[in-house]
């Protein structure tokens, strides 16, 4: 994820901020830059240290914006890393988040005259200050005029080269928390990289700008009245603070759940009309009304997204899916017939299995359309069109919040082909919308209750064997469960679709061997209740997760995580939140590093 860092005061600005870019390497990115007013502009693709070596001693100043990118729109490239400047070089900005209305607001621009440098979306909000000042507004009023205009997120640091003892600094959506030194101020997307200097910080609100002085800081709305607050002051270390204040980087990525999946949705999902807008397919539209069958590839926790993706795609879009290991569909001399389109699901975008698997493919002639985390990443440049996250990256090695992710895109990509080949009903897509947008708040309600499934998981700690069993949505989610459990604490757990159970994995219980059963109320409850009493009947102890409001389960199960009510599509990023806590909380409880398992790595290169 982009960071952002900046500098007011008297001290040599270029080593503070090259300081306070890398203490934000750690979030990930493929490009820096920085802007000091006096002295200029460097950008570097690649690390700090590429920009850091292009500053010669002479590059001098005390005020400053810096920034490392991670590429949402437009490669990383020079051009595209910020901060990025107006026609006349007059103001510099470096922008975390998404603006989503800029392609119209580039177009209106062009047309005025404006000529663009990048291919990104934050540029447009340089221009458009621009057009504001030369129409006569002062920068405030510019700003608040320009804010008003783009619709998206925002964190921006901004210098304004006319007023260069000043920083701006709005936010919407995207982190911003200034650092209120002793004759000098800071400001960063993540308080990392400010605890070095000082403890003394004030976070943003959502629709606030400010202007940070050597001496001084004040606050506005985005009425431009001012608002007077107080910084705080916070005790965490710097490595704490990486971590958003939570204990490991799987914690803080497992509670990031609701912000993962509106940014998923982000500029996709249009609230007011009811609609899905997959810009990034409009250039292969024409190819995906012809196809006739769909192919998803992937390795580890991205194909069980992927098998989630096989259940909407068929059930919504009424097209033939099939699901594929990776590993296997590059050795096994699959056919891939005309009008076969071929998905890889992946954070990295780097999977040595999933890549072979694409360029198998695409040698015969299939169109490749990718869900990636990572820009610029080999899968994404191999891919004829890519659907990007838009999550930041994922640290903790055990994938959790790429995959609810996932989910999401697909559901996204569901209804889109509906509509696209008419097979969707109004009402219907309409209905899943209105639960798509519903599900932030429902993830929320869930995190809250992570003691409570704490507490489950210190019952369950002392077992060495547990079997996850689900069916239709939830039954990728058994097999998901059961590998986050394996990965972090070293316990053998086996997925299983519970209408399997009487074809062997029966034999197998007894009161040592607990079942995790996903018993959401859906089209296949009563089933799973039935796999549930069978297991009872079996002294087997049953951890059910359940659709709140079940009373049925309180007489059969021995211990229930209750989860709230979704449409069935859905249900499956509500059911894996619960397990993603549970394998988190029995790892730290056995004192395991759960954020670099044993013999596991984040991003799987080699086969
Ligand atoms: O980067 P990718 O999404 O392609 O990675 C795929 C798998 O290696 C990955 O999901 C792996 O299974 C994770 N460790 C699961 O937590």
């Amino acid at each position: 994820m982009c960071g952002i860092f900046g500098y007011v005061g008297k001290k040599e600005a270029p080593a503070i901020l090259i300081d306070g870019l890398k203490a934000l390497e750690y979030r990930g990115y493929d490009s820096a830059g920085l802007y000091v007013a006096g002295a200029g502009l460097v950008k570097a693709v690649g690390q700090v240290k590429n920009l850091e070596a292009k500053l010669t001693p002479d590059f001098k100043g005390t005020v400053g914006i810096a920034h490392t990118r991670w590429a949402t729109h437009g490669v990383p490239t020079e051009v595209n890393a910020h901060p990025h400047t107006d026609c006349e070089g007059k103001i510099y900005l470096a922008h975390n988040g998404i603006i989503e209305n800029y392609g119209e607001l580039k177009a209106e621009l062009i047309g005025k005259g404006h000529k663009f440098a990048s291919a990104t979306d934050s540029e447009v909000v340089a221009h458009l200050l621009e057009d504001f000042v030369k129409a006569g507004s002062t920068f405030s009023e510019a700003l608040t005029k320009t804010l008003a205009m783009i619709r998206g997120t925002y964190g921006l640091a901004i210098v304004n080269t006319s007023e260069p003892d000043r920083l701006y600094v709005a936010r919407k959506g995207s982190p911003i928390v200034l650092g209120i030194g002793e004759g000098e101020n800071f400001l960063a997307s993540d308080p990392s990289a400010i605890v070095p200097h000082t403890k003394k910080v004030l976070y943003l609100n959502d629709g606030e700008w400010a202007i940070l002085k050597t001496d001084s800081y004040q606050l506005f709305s985005l009425a431009g009245e001012e608002i007077k607050r107080e910084p705080t002051v916070i005790e965490w270390s710097v490595e704490e603070t990486k971590k958003g204040g939570y204990d490991h980087f799987m914690l803080k990525e497992i509670m990031e759940g609701d912000n993962v999946i509106k940014n998923s949705f982000r500029g996709r999902l249009l609230e007011d009309s009811l609609e899905i807008k997959l810009d990034e397919l409009k250039e292969v539209e024409e190819k995906l009304k012809g196809i006739k069958r769909i192919i998803i590839t992937s390795c580890g926790t991205a194909l069980y997204s992927g098998m989630v993706g096989e259940y909407m795609l068929e059930e919504f879009a009424k097209i033939p899916v099939e699901i594929e290991y990776a590993s296997e569909f590059r050795y096994r001399s699959p056919i891939v017939e005309a009008g076969t389109m071929v998905m890889a699901i992946t954070q990295s975008g780097e999977t040595a299995d999933t890549l072979a698997a694409i360029r198998e493919a695409k040698r015969q002639g299939a169109l490749i359309v990718s869900i990636v985390n990572t820009v610029g990443s080999t899968i994404a440049r191999e891919s004829d069109a890519v659907i990007y996250n838009q999550i930041g990256p994922e640290i903790g090695v055990a994938s959790t919040k790429a995959f609810i992710s996932q989910v999401t895109i697909f559901s996204l990509l569901t209804l889109y082909l509906a509509k696209l080949r008419g097979v969707a009903s109004d009402e219907e897509t309409k209905k899943m919308i209105k639960e798509i947008v519903a599900l932030p708040e429902k993830i929320k309600s869930i995190l809250e209750r992570r003691e409570e499934i704490k507490e489950v998981a210190t019952k369950y700690a002392g077992f060495t064997d547990f079997l996850f069993m689900g069916r239709k949505y939830t039954f990728p989610i058994a097999f998901e469960g059961a590998l986050k459990l394996k990965e972090i604490s070293y316990v053998h757990a086996e997925g299983y679709g519970a209408g399997e159970m009487k074809h062997g994995p029966i034999a197998m219980i007894d009161p040592n061997f607990p079942t995790v059963a996903l018993c959401l109320s859906d089209s296949v409850y009563e089933k799973m209740i039935s796999n549930v009493e069978e297991i009872k009947a079996r002294s087997g102890k049953v951890l059910a997760i359940a659709t709140v409001g079940n009373e049925t389960l309180k007489t059969l199960a021995d211990d229930i995580i209750y989860v709230p009510e979704t449409v069935e599509f859905l249900e499956s990023i509500i059911a894996v939140i619960p397990l993603q806590l549970f394998a988190y909380y029995i790892g730290i409880g056995k004192g395991y590093d759960v954020d670099k398992p044993r013999n596991l790595a984040k991003s799987v290169t080699v086969e």
